[in-house]
């Protein structure tokens, strides 16, 4: 049978990378393969995201570019899949007559039946957004998930949110929180590590709270077991709310080497006034008190965070409090966003909002505070030695490739520090332009690498020579100067 190409644009989070490629796999007994480019595509699926309104934004203006070429190709399947599709359902069709599916967060699994739905009558519509649908995904493992690169795969461990703080749109958008078996969950890793994975991030929207409601084993439990899988290296997790961050979990960062050096702890802001607004349950001297305990276990571990300015209400001290927390926080990196309105967030019905233009100006003024702090982070890294698992060649040597004698290539830390480094291109480690450009002997391999300087964002190394630590396990304690 003739293949159909299946063209897929992924908007948004890590969430959404993993369910799209969970549609590609589902996808695959119907004759569909992925490609890269939209124009020639049989089927169109846009997996949207509508956590700000940019976002919102960008899937419309897509979504709207597609119109032509339905007119042209009225054979072409349109589906708009993820949180605006749940958000919008009906509404979507209303605006872009031509979309042929509206799914939500929680269809993905009904993807090929609604596929096969349309093939047997052109002339239907259909508005998947049921948050209550059951069919969470099982252990089989997607043939192309979402991941940061060959080596390292995003594993959604549980789904939803009930946190319910009062800008976010995810537990209307996402529905409530369910979490997947542990034996679903091991069973998938250890499919990806069968074909040379040796990395997975679990994610879920507030991984600390893994298992409670249905009495699965707690999270650091599952740590353990994931642990246990052998051939995996490095365990990563997003994303912890810091007010269940529990004693548990910072100690597991003690026990368990495979789990790496870094923690993404989104704290939002640093002002109590603004912390309770959110309805976020801790205080900035909670959330300093569980970093205190967390570098007692880890002293260097990394830390990253998200930051929103100009929630409702938020005044100049507020935010002063905000940038003395970030500068006491001592983060690696921090993601910062502009508070924007979700119309089922109770917060856009707050008084007191804030101008764009302070709004972006208070991003600026974080952004360059953060980047010096970044700067003596990166800058205390120099002359460490660190355990790189190379991922590929870096993006400078793409238009560079065959130049010289080496190749320069990419990997990251257990810190997750991006870190571009110069091997020899030479035969014995045959990184000549194989596999379109990717050195394939080394990609999935462990490297240890002395820092030589800090850039901006990433850092640049010397790759101690006749040092690997191959692909397997026991690099956890490798990284100390
Ligand atoms: N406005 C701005 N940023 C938001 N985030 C979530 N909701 C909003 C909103 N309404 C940010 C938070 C969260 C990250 C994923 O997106 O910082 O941690
Ligand atoms: Fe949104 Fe808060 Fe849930 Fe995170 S914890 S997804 S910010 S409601």
């Amino acid at each position: 049978m003739k293949h159909k190409k299946v063209y897929i644009n992924t908007i948004g989070c890590q969430m959404n990378v993993y369910d799209s490629g969970r549609m590609v796999k589902l996808l695959s007994p119907m004759n569909y393969v992925p490609v890269d480019s939209f124009y020639n595509a049989d089927l169109i699926i846009v997996n949207t995201c509508t956590i700000r309104e940019k976002a919102v934004q960008k899937a419309h203006s897509f979504i709207g570019r597609l119109s032509g070429l339905k007119k042209k190709r009225p054979g072409l399947i349109i589906a708009v899949a993820g949180c605006v599709a749940q958000q919008q359902g009906d509404l979507i069709m209303a605006r872009f007559p031509y979309v042929d599916i509206v799914m939500g967060t929680r269809a993905v699994e009904h993807i090929c039946a609604h596929i096969g739905a349309l093939n047997a009558d052109r002339s239907r519509k259909i508005v998947d957004i049921d948050l209550e649908s059951i069919g969470f995904i099982t252990g089989e493992a997607p043939e192309i998930s979402g991941g940061i690169s060959g080596v390292s795969r995003y594993v959604t461990i549980m789904r939803g949110c009930d946190n319910f703080c009062t800008y976010c749109v995810v537990p209307y958008v996402r529905g409530r929180e369910e979490s997947r078996t542990p034996e679903d969950i091991i069973k998938e890793i250890t499919s990806y590590v069968k074909t040379g994975v040796c990395e997975v991030t679990l994610l879920g929207q507030n991984v600390n709270s893994y298992g409670k409601k249905e009495g699965l084993c707690s999270f650091p439990h599952l740590l353990e077991r994931v642990a246990g899988i052998s051939g995996l290296s490095r365990i990563r997790f997003v994303t912890s709310h810091p007010k269940d961050l529990s004693d548990d979990l910072i100690n597991a960062f003690g026990r368990i080497d495979k789990l790496c050096n870094h923690i993404h702890l989104p704290v939002q802001s640093g002002s109590d006034r603004i912390l309770s607004g959110m309805h976020r349950r801790y205080t900035r001297d909670d959330y300093m008190k569980k970093l205190d305990k967390l570098r007692n276990v880890r002293p260097d571990v990394a830390v990253t965070t998200d930051i929103i300015v100009g929630f409702p209400g938020e005044t100049d001290d507020d935010f002063r409090q905000t940038l003395d927390l970030i500068d006491r926080a001592g983060f690696d990196t921090l993601f910062a966003f502009a508070y924007s309105d979700r119309p089922e967030a109770p917060a856009s019905e707050y008084p007191e909002k804030v101008d764009d233009k302070t709004k972006s100006k208070r991003l600026g003024e974080l952004f360059s505070c953060q980047k010096e702090i970044t700067r003596k982070v990166y800058s205390r890294q120099t002359g460490k030695i660190f355990p790189v698992l190379v991922e590929g060649i870096s993006k400078k040597e793409v238009h560079n490739l065959n130049n010289g004698k080496t190749v320069q290539i990419t990997g990251r830390t257990p810190e997750n520090r991006i870190v571009n480094f110069d091997v020899p291109g030479d035969s014995e480690h045959n990184v000549h332009n194989r596999h379109g450009g990717i050195p394939g002997d080394l990609v999935g391999k462990t490297l240890l690498v002395r820092i030589t300087k800090a850039c901006s964002n990433s850092l640049s190394g010397e790759l101690l020579t006749g040092v690997s630590l191959g692909d397997g396990e026991n690099e956890g304690e490798a990284h100390a100067a």
